[in-house]
Parts: C-alpha cells; sequence; structure tokens
C-alpha cells in the first residue's frame, strides 16, 4: 500500500510535465528532432556511462552515506541510484557512476575478492559487481586501510541518492490508481508511457550487463562488442523488458592501429580456419560462450541454450540486476531494425506513447504472450503501429525507402551477410514536418478502425513503401520485413490468431468511442470508477464479436484510408525528408 502512495504522490508531479508533452504533442513535430543524439550517439554514451559506473550491494539503503563516502576516494561520483532485488529477502544494490572510466577501475581494481577474506574456492573473476562488507570486516583486514578510511569519511559531502521505486513493471493494482488520477483519455495515454517506460536506471542496468559480457572476452578479443538492441534501447521498452543482447567480435578497432593502419600493415595476425560451416560455427562458439558466462561471470545463472533457434540464442537470468537476458551472435539486422525503430520513435512525440497503449491494450487482452509462438509479438505489433502513422492521409511517418535515398556516405552498412541496412542516421537530416495534428486518443481510436477493416487476408503491409502490397504466400499475417524485404515478420502469426487480432481491435473501437462519448464524468466519480483506457484495458474473459454496423458512420473515412493504403503508388503517400544540406 505504501508504493501504492509513493506512486499517486509522484503523479502529482508528473502531471504538469505530462501536459505539456500532451502540447507539443498536438502542436507538430518539426522541431522534434533538433538536437537529438543519433543511435549511435545514444548507444555510445550510455555504454561509456556503464564503463565509468559500478554495481555495489549493500545491506541496506542506509549504508549510502558511508559507500559514498568510502567509494569518493578512487574518484568523483557523478550520480547514485538505489534499487532493490526481490529475492528470499529484499537485496539492496547501489549503482555508483564516476566522472572518469578511470575511478571506476581503480575502485574495482582495489576490491579484494571473497575467496581471499573466507578461504572459499569461488573463482576470482573482476567485474563492476561488487559488495560492501562491514567496516568493522575490513579493519581486521588491517588497521591502516581502516584509518585511511576515516579520513575521506570527513571529505565528502554526499551527493543526492535516486531512489527508484521500480525498475519491474506495474501491478494492475498501481495502474488502476494512476489512470484513474488523470484528467481525460490524453492524459491517460501520457501518463501510462511516462511510468511504464523503461527509466533512466533500467537502461544503464542493462549496459552494464552488456558490458560485463564483453569485458569477459576483452583478453583474446580486445576488439568484441556486446550491444544492447530491441526495446531496452529502441524507446519502445517498458519495465522489466528483456535484454536482447548481440555479442559481436568485429564490434570495433583494437586497441593501438586504426583501420587504416591495419589494412596497410605487413604483419598480418595468425588464425584458427573456421572448421565447419558459419551456422554451426556460431553454435559451437555460443555453445563455448555459454558455459564461460554460466561458470564465471558473477550474477549469471539459469543459463540455457536455443541454439537450434532461426536466430541461436543463450537466454540466461542475471541475479544482481533482476534482468532476463538473450544474447545472440549473428543478428546483425535485427540490431539495425532497433535503429529504424529508436528513429520513428525520435521523430514525433506521439509514436512511443501510442504504440505503449497498443501494446498494453493487446496483452491485457491476451493477443501477445510472454513466451513466443504462434501469436503476434510486441515488434510486430509496433510495426502495425508504425505502418498505421505512414499511410495516413497527412502522414505522421516517412515511409523507409525515403530514410533510404537520403542515406550519406557515412550511412553505409552492410552486415557480414551481405544484408544493406544503409538509410539516413542524422536526426536532422531526416527531420519530417508532418501537418497531422491530431491528439493521442483520436490516433489510437483511428488505429482500431484501420487495422479492423485491413484486409489481411489479401495484403502484405510494406513499412518501406508505406503502403500494403499483394501478398506473396499464405501467410496469416504478413509484414515485409524492412530490412530483408524476403522475410515476413509476422511469419509466426496463426490465421487463429489474426482473427483474434481482428476481433479485439473492433471491440476496443467500440469500447474507446463509448468512453470519449461518456467523458462527462466528475472528478470524484473519475477516482471511483474504472473509466477510459481503464476500461480497454479489462480482459473480458471471451472476446465478444462486437457488430461492425458500429462503423457505418465512419465508413467512409476508413474505407478511403484502406483504399489509399492500397492503391497509392508510394510516391504519393509518401512524405519527403528534408534534406539539411
Ligand atoms: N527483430 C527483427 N525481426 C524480427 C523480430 C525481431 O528485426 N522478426 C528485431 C527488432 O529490432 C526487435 C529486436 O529484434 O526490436 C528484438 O526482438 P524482440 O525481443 O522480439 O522484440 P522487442 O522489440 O525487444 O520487444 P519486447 O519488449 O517484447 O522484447
Ligand atoms: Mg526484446
Amino acid at each position: 500500500m505504501n508504493t501504492l502512495m509513493r506512486r499517486a504522490q509522484q503523479l502529482q508531479h508528473w502531471r504538469t510535465y505530462c501536459i505539456k508533452q500532451c502540447a507539443v504533442a498536438a502542436t507538430g513535430n518539426e522541431t522534434a528532432a533538433k538536437g537529438k543524439p543519433s543511435y549511435e550517439q545514444f548507444i555510445d554514451s550510455r555504454h561509456q556511462q556503464a564503463e565509468r559506473s559500478i554495481v555495489v550491494q549493500v545491506s541496506s539503503e542506509k549504508s549510502y552515506n558511508e559507500l559514498y563516502n568510502y567509494c569518493s576516494r578512487f574518484g568523483h561520483i557523478v550520480s547514485a541510484h538505489h534499487y532493490t532485488v526481490q529475492h528470499e529477502d529484499e537485496l539492496h544494490y547501489l549503482l555508483l557512476e564516476y566522472a572518469n572510466a578511470s575511478d571506476a577501475s581503480a575502485a574495482i581494481d582495489s576490491s579484494a575478492h571473497s575467496g581471499e577474506l573466507s578461504g572459499s574456492t569461488s573463482v576470482p573473476v573482476r567485474s563492476s559487481f561488487l559488495w560492501f562488507r562491514a567496516a568493522a570486516a575490513a579493519a581486521a583486514g588491517g588497521r591502516r586501510s581502516q584509518a585511511k578510511l576515516s579520513a575521506a569519511s570527513a571529505q565528502h559531502k554526499t551527493l543526492p541518492l535516486t531512489t527508484v521505486a521500480g525498475t519491474q513493471s506495474w501491478a494492475p493494482a498501481q495502474l488502476q490508481l494512476l489512470l484513474r488520477g488523470a484528467k481525460s483519455i490524453e492524459e491517460q495515454l501520457q501518463l501510462l508511457y511516462e511510468h511504464t517506460r523503461l527509466n533512466d536506471l533500467g537502461v544503464r542496468m542493462r549496459f552494464l550487463a552488456a558490458l560485463q559480457v564483453q569485458r569477459a572476452i576483452a583478453g583474446m578479443f580486445p576488439g568484441a562488442r556486446a550491444q544492447p538492441f530491441g526495446s531496452s534501447v529502441n524507446g519502445f521498452g517498458k519495465m522489466g523488458c528483456d535484454l536482447d543482447l548481440i555479442l559481436r567480435f568485429d564490434g570495433g578497432a583494437t586497441a593501438a592501429a586504426t583501420g587504416n593502419e591495419r589494412e596497410l600493415s605487413r604483419l598480418v595476425y595468425h588464425t584458427k580456419e573456421n572448421l565447419s560451416n558459419g551456422r554451426s560455427q556460431t553454435q559451437r562458439q555460443m555453445e563455448c560462450i555459454g558455459d564461460l558466462l554460466h561458470l564465471f561471470l558473477p550474477g549469471v545463472c539459469h543459463v540455457r541454450r536455443i541454439l537450434q533457434a532461426r536466430v541461436p540464442i543463450i537466454k540466461y537470468h542475471h541475479e544482481h540486476l533482476d534482468l532476463e537476458v538473450d544474447l545472440s551472435m549473428s543478428n546483425l539486422t535485427g540490431f539495425y531494425m532497433s535503429e529504424l525503430l529508436y528513429m520513428f520513435g525520435e521523430l514525433d512525440p506521439r509514436v512511443r506513447p501510442l504504440t505503449f497503449s497498443i501494446r498494453r491494450w493487446a496483452q491485457s487482452c491476451g493477443l501477445t504472450n510472454p513466451s513466443p509462438g504462434r501469436w503476434i509479438s510486441n515488434f510486430s505489433l509496433s510495426c502495425l503501429v508504425i505502418y498505421f502513422l505512414q499511410q495516413l492521409r497527412q502522414p505522421i511517418l516517412p515511409a523507409i525507402s525515403a530514410l533510404v535515398k537520403a542515406a550519406a556516405a557515412t550511412d553505409i552498412r552492410v552486415t557480414e551477410d551481405g544484408i544493406n541496412c544503409t538509410f539516413a542516421r542524422d536526426m536532422e537530416r531526416v527531420a519530417f514536418g508532418s501537418r497531422n495534428t491530431s491528439s493521442l486518443s483520436e490516433l489510437l481510436l483511428q488505429f482500431f478502425e484501420f487495422y479492423s477493416q485491413f484486409d489481411f487476408h489479401n495484403r502484405a503491409i510494406s513499412l518501406n513503401e508505406a503502403r500494403a502490397l499483394s501478398k506473396p504466400d499464405h501467410s496469416a499475417m504478413y509484414i515485409v520485413n524492412p530490412l530483408e524485404p524476403l522475410l515476413n515478420v509476422s511469419k509466426n502469426v496463426s490465421l487463429e490468431e489474426c482473427e483474434r487480432l481482428r476481433i479485439e481491435v473492433r471491440n476496443a473501437a467500440w469500447i474507446l468511442e463509448s468512453e470519449v462519448e461518456n467523458s462527462t464524468l466528475t472528478e470524484q466519480e473519475r477516482h471511483e470508477q474504472s473509466w477510459g483506457l481503464l476500461n480497454l484495458f479489462k480482459h473480458p474473459e471471451k472476446a465478444v464479436i462486437r457488430p461492425n454496423m458500429f462503423f457505418k458512420p465512419r465508413m467512409v473515412e476508413v474505407s478511403d484510408l484502406f483504399e489509399k493504403a492500397q492503391h497509392s503508388n508510394g510516391a504519393s503517400s509518401t512524405p519527403s525528408i528534408n534534406y539539411k544540406n
């Protein structure tokens, strides 16, 4: 209950901010891209932040001052975050960020190994995951170091600690309370996004998990990179989402020589030839990496190898970060696809809140499921949202082909297996001035209406061309994979699940329309009963088929949109890109 009260208080702070956001959303997005970091800049800055950070387990939040004073001897601490992980007991952690990576390294290098302290046989692995032992125990290790600690304690004024209420997703009761407190459906949509999206600490934790893997193999592979992708970094992730990680041996330059110098060098490394074909080689390497993670990396547990999948992965849980990780080594297009989603999210402030509400709705009516299967995935849902926003009469997002056309020489990216992932990456270069001023709640309703009319039976969705194409095979739902156009993103979706989606979007449109019409509740009534999005998220035991008659008054508009999606030649529905040079 305490957490609920705390959430209610936080709500007050958010309200002003969210109202501002609504205003931004309604006034267009021409300036939205200005000064925004590119995906690569964002990834780099988060990676560097992880290099400057350490995670220390403490007995409780109260240890903060003592830890802060102790750790300040290694360098200037610029931020501190507290979080808990529910194990058998509640475990407390403090994430400290230093001004420089060398400070964090100094803190790590000063640490003792638990084997040295207790005489146990634990493997002495160097990592950013530490624990803070009691001063008395440390004092037993030497009176001099204790004297140093006291002197250091006197010198530092403690930095305010950011206590994060949670890193896991919200319970339905908390969400109820939050959304009932809103003033309108519009505000509910913003609140849902602001409160359920992955927070700053969640992103920091995911980059620390990536760095741990990268550092573990850095001795043999100094150029290797472990890079987060998917919802952890594309801005569509919610609290508690899994971390998708790709480990690339060719991720960057080795220490001394630049790429150019290496090309000119007369000295060439001796290496091992691959003994088998690419796929089985990757599987064997992943098996080996899986063993390494399982045997040596602190925090890593429940390692599972899923090597027969189209993209072989190693799954594991990180107990210090309370995180599920999917590690792959051969899915670079997934990484670049995340970049496209990131850019779409940055291009217009309505994209992410809209997608969040649609993902939440799909989850609440059982259309999506955490385990993979014949149901629609969150990624496919995001593609449906993007396509919907591309095909509007006043498009909110550009076709991917427009980003490809706007690419500069520095944007060329081709994966090892020859897949071209070239598209414009500079946010200013792709700045897109949409004239669409629809509010989030209007767009949500239009989304449900659009897909309740969409001809999934005959048409395939192309985000590249921002239009519907003839379906090339008999898959129930066909979304052309933007980077590998011969693949269908939603190939897994069964006919039954596709039909269920059609029924649920129809129901959702019906509910939402009634909610908009009945939006005359008093403030007290809004606090006491479910309304707006909450009614959309109520999970009916069985989907009820609403009569399609309901859509009659809007038929002209919807069929017009549909017509346009089917017959436009791409150029007319494809918004242009603003070239800056
Ligand atoms: N991806 C892809 N093609 C697919 C499936 C996934 O390119 N058929 C890429 C997308 O970039 C996606 C990422 O792989 O974002 C990770 O996939 P997944 O974990 O399924 O989706 P997320 O977007 O991470 O969503 P979730 O929060 O459900 O994990
Ligand atoms: Mg994911």
